[in-house]
């Protein structure tokens, strides 16, 4: 009758956060439906330790103090709709139930709703961090109860990773907010690893660095304001050898990424809530062009004749170098005002209350996107708590000025030497069209009222509101 929590599941991700919250001197009961994973963790890692695993829910439920907490690491999906449905039978009023998988978050939001009409509460939360981050310090995003939250919230702040600003969680807000943010984050996560993706293939295309070139560079770049976790496991990568060839092992990957949905997810719904995140659906995109590797070959001997391509001088090499750097730095900016813009457009839309510079903290440490820009993110937030777009922050705005021409020769580079740039170009796009004071939609709008007599408004006269023109009978005249 002592647990002071129950973790259902123990994969990498149950089995490592049930490790974690033990070391941190709380009791933990746990049941596995696979009573063969239940047995290697109990007969391993949890030996000796608070952990007690359960041959069944009702006896796990039993364990634990009340109101009971109940941490699900199931698979997202039908999976965590099952597991619901087998403590359903043994939770009373009160009792919490914790989803920490990566759900989409209209789920968390159906499922929050149905428990809550039971009397229990519900918290979705994000994990982020693989397995080192779930064993020794994840960023959680924890979504729903605010009083279940409240409650958690001693054993959460001691479980996740801290920085120089506290432990990297907070309350995110009511029902599918945390799952929500989660998503962005693998949005993010998606659109930078891209962009790190193209700088590195022009590098090695366009400038011809080999592996131990390339990783020099990344930890350089990583000493700097671009300081990331993933550049930091990139340059890492680049050093890794294949035992039998000896060559660098990365070079030996097959091409063809994969993706379990959440980036995806994240595009879907910047598309519902009319939200534009072009370089975080290009780290999307890219994977799906990634994965058409047969089509890909047969292409590559039609369209045979290449751009330019090999070393340059190494003064220009250098150079080259630099630009990437820069405009690395400008598009991963450009990933993180569309991920933000994305949670507070869905804040607004489900009312959620989401404070996007807690969101930026909290993101500093522990997660996959984790980098030194997110300070810079959130002063952004915290001068302004309403700013509309991180390019509107003033302090950003003088951060990006400067890296302007490079980013536009980088991406010019690449397109001249016909290497692919879909994160980069689309970034800098986004970027250029949303300081355009006037885009060329008044063409379109005029396009949609002649075909379909859609209407119109008029810049010079907004008090007319929408209009009509007879376009083709003017024309003729
Ligand atoms: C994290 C990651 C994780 C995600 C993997 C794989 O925050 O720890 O985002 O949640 O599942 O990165 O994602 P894909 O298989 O879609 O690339």
């Amino acid at each position: 009758q002592v647990a002071d929590i129950g973790i259902v599941g123990l994969g990498v991700m149950g089995s490592s956060l049930a490790l974690n919250i033990e070391r941190h001197g709380y009791g933990v009961a746990a049941w596995e439906r696979d009573p063969q994973l239940a047995e290697t963790f109990a007969a391993g890692e949890a030996r000796g330790k608070q952990i007690a695993i359960f041959k069944d829910p009702a006896q796990m439920v039993h364990a634990l103090k009340r109101p009971r907490r109940i941490l699900m690491m199931v698979k997202a999906g039908p999976p965590v709709d099952w597991t619901i449905e087998q403590f359903i039978p043994y939770l009373e009023g009160d009792d919490i139930l914790i989803d920490g998988g990566n759900s989409h978050f209209e789920d968390t939001r159906r499922r929050a709703a149905a428990l809550n009409a039971r009397g229990l509460r519900y918290i979705g939360m994000g994990v982020s961090g693989g397995e080192r981050g779930a064993l020794f310090g994840p960023s959680l995003m924890p979504g729903g109860s605010r009083s279940a939250y409240d409650e958690l919230r001693p054993i959460l702040e001691d479980i996740a990773a801290k920085t120089d600003d506290g432990p990297c969680v907070a309350y995110i807000g009511p029902d599918g907010a945390g799952h929500f943010v989660k998503m962005v984050h693998n949005g993010i996560e998606y659109g930078v690893m891209q962009l790190i993706a193209e700088v590195y293939d022009i590098m090695r295309r366009a400038l011809g660095l080999g592996a131990e070139e390339l990783a020099q560079v990344f930890d350089r770049w990583n000493a700097g304001a671009l300081q990331s976790f993933l550049l930091e496991i990139t340059a890492k990568i680049f050093r890794v050898r294949d035992r039998e060839t000896g060559q660098p092992l990365v070079d030996l990957v097959l091409d063809r990424a994969e993706q379990k949905g959440t980036g995806k997810w994240t595009t879907q719904t910047a598309l519902d809530l009319g939200v534009p995140t072009p370089t975080i659906d290009a780290g999307v995109e890219a994977r799906l062009i990634s994965s058409l590797k047969e089509e890909r070959v047969r292409a590559a001997r039609l369209f045979e004749e290449a751009a330019n391509e090999g070393r340059r001088e190494i003064n220009e090499r250098e150079r080259i170098a630099q630009d990437l750097h820069d405009a690395l730095y400008a598009s991963e900016l450009c990933a993180y005002a569309q991920g933000m813009s994305l949670i507070r457009a869905a804040s607004n839309e489900f009312d959620w209350g989401i404070d996007l510079s807690e969101v930026a903290r909290i993101w500093k440490g522990g997660c996959i996107i984790r980098a030194r820009l997110l300070d810079r993110v959130k002063n952004a937030y915290l001068r302004d708590k309403g700013l509309p777009n991180l390019l509107l922050d003033p302090e950003i705005a003088r951060l990006i000025i400067p890296l302007q021409g490079a980013w536009r020769r980088a991406v010019s580079l690449a397109v001249n030497d016909g290497v692919p740039c879909l994160g980069l170009a689309a970034s800098l796009a986004y970027f250029d069209s949303y300081r355009s004071e006037r885009l060329p939609q008044n063409l379109t709008q005029a396009q949609r009222d002649l075909f379909g007599a859609h209407t119109y408004e008029r810049a010079d006269k907004p008090e007319l509101g929408h209009i009509h023109t007879d376009w083709e009978r003017a024309a003729d005249q």
